[in-house]
């Protein structure tokens, strides 16, 4: 089984990135910490906590974690995740409590407990990572593996910087510094690798069916149904992009996406394009991450299926019971 160590702004993907983990038998999500982002950090610590308790998982230390970007304002958010982060859907009540220690704490006690067998996941903003990194700068020597959702780095560029990076573009900076020659590079899963896994209702269907009535598979049909209308009102049609649960599944088998090497620059002052990520793949610079350039929807889609619906099976539905 493998240590993972999940970084999160959940939100309607991190949740479903959360939920694939828990639903994967070669993961042992052994910490989560939590970001602001989507929304505010205590929503995304009280989603964390609800995630777990619907799941019915094991009591996973969840530690909250930056409550701003390192340079202290934030960027204008969008309504894309719905008021508490996961679109229609309800998380059920739960006794469950934060840890004592921050998400710093955590993220440097999991890497130590788990010596150079921790993957490490974020699919938020970095800042609580940049700050575990400033604690422990042996974090790139100390984890197994990295895999980051954030950046664009296809042709096709979007104006607006990808949401991650756009919220803490020093932190940002100062990861892809910290690896910058290191032997196990991150792989970043950017939006042009991402935007290719794309939930359909079809797909969504063929989820329900598999999984049965229950109570996981609901509060996902919610979130999805919230996810894919925010698609849909910006133009991408009835759909909806799986950002993060892709990078969790590549976090578990990193064959599910091609990479190539790059040394990657986040745009700091430039006030137009803060937050864009800038990939030289010249091979001049030391390379500081693996880009995912390449993925197979289908593959990821048949075992996300698998996987959670045999999780809400699992689960069933507590509340007719
Ligand atoms: C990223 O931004 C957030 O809205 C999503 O959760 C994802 O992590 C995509 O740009
Ligand atoms: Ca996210």
């Amino acid at each position: 089984m493998n240590p993972v160590f999940a970084d999160v702004d959940t939100g309607i993907d991190d949740a479903m990135a959360l939920i694939y983990l828990l639903a994967s038998a070669d993961a042992d999500l052994v910490g989560i910490a939590s970001t602001g982002g989507n929304i505010s950090v205590d929503q995304v610590c009280a989603n964390n906590l609800g995630l777990l308790e619907l799941c019915r998982a094991t009591d996973i230390p969840v530690s909250k974690g930056a409550d701003r970007p390192l340079s202290g304002g934030w960027p204008a958010r969008g309504n894309v995740h719905g008021p508490k982060g996961l679109g229609y859907a309800d998380l059920p009540p739960t006794e469950r409590q934060l840890t004592s220690y921050d998400a710093v704490a955590a993220w440097v006690g999991a890497a130590h407990r788990h010596r150079g067998e921790l993957i490490g996941l974020a699919t938020g903003p970095l800042t609580n990572l940049a700050l575990a990194l400033r604690a422990e700068p042996a974090l790139p020597t100390l984890l197994r593996r990295l895999v980051i959702m954030g950046g664009e780095f296809g042709s096709d560029t979007d104006p607006a910087a990808e949401w991650n990076i756009r919220v803490d573009p020093e932190a940002a900076s100062e990861v892809f510094a910290a690896w910058a020659g290191q032997q196990r590079l991150p792989i970043v899963c950017g939006l042009d690798l991402t935007r290719h896994v794309v939930m359909t209702p079809d797909i969504l269907a063929r989820l329900l069916s598999a999984a049965g009535e229950s109570a996981l598979v609901r509060v996902i049909e919610d979130a999805m149904q919230f996810y894919f209308e925010v698609h849909r009102d910006r133009g991408y049609g009835y759909l909806a992009y799986l950002h993060d649960p892709l990078a969790a599944a590549v976090a578990l088998d990193p064959q599910l996406a091609s990479t190539r090497a790059a040394a990657v620059d986040v745009t700091l002052s430039d006030p137009a394009t803060r937050g864009t990520t800038v990939a030289d793949w010249s091979g001049s610079r030391e390379p500081n991450v693996r880009i995912g350039i390449g993925v197979d929807p289908a593959a990821f889609f048949d075992r996300f299926i698998e996987r959670v619906a045999a999780l809400a099976r699992r689960i069933g539905n507590p509340r007719s019971a």
